[in-house]
């Protein structure tokens, strides 16, 4: 298993992951994948076992006036269901988190179902707390 940077080609491969999730038509997504990739906050990975994408993270980094720094905001992870209880989830939460610790971010947020037990138990492992992640960070 190996975790990369996401590119622009993935997008068909991760099609059924992010429909897992929510489901939308493949031209808006692809519309909506070049504008996130396009944007300087945004960050994405891909997860691969034998070369084969098989889950999907990504976030979006922003300018947070309260904090006067960056927060950043995770998209919900997806594991093609094949592939799920292997670790692959959670090593792209830590390189999400890796990603952000090395942007200087202040507070990592993430969202998910109340009733998302899987999830629930993939972001407490890494360290959430009430869906935020307090960032060590030199004042
Ligand atoms: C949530 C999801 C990404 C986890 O990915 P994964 O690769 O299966 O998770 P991992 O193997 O890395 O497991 C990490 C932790 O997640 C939790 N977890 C994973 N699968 C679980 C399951 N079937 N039941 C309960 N907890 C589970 C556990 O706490 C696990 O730690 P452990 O192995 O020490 O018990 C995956 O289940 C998925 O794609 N679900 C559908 C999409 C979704 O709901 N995404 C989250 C949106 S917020």
């Amino acid at each position: 298993m190996a975790v990369r940077r996401a590119v622009a080609g993935d997008l068909e491969a991760l099609h059924a992951m992010r429909d897992a999730l929510v489901q939308a038509a493949p031209a808006r997504r692809r519309s909506a994948w070049r504008k996130a990739l396009e944007g300087s906050g945004y960050g994405a990975w891909v997860a691969e076992v034998d070369g084969e994408p098989a889950g999907f993270i990504d976030l979006i980094v922003c300018s947070d006036v309260s904090h006067g720094g960056k927060i950043g905001l995770v998209n919900g992870p997806a594991v093609d269901e094949r592939f799920r209880g292997r670790g692959l989830g959670e090593n792209l939460l830590r390189e999400a988190v890796r990603h952000c610790e090395e942007q200087d971010v202040i507070e990592l947020h993430v969202w998910r179902d109340h009733d998302n037990a899987w999830a629930i138990g993939l972001f407490e492992k890494v360290g959430f707390v009430d869906r935020v992640l307090p960032l060590e960070r030199p004042m």
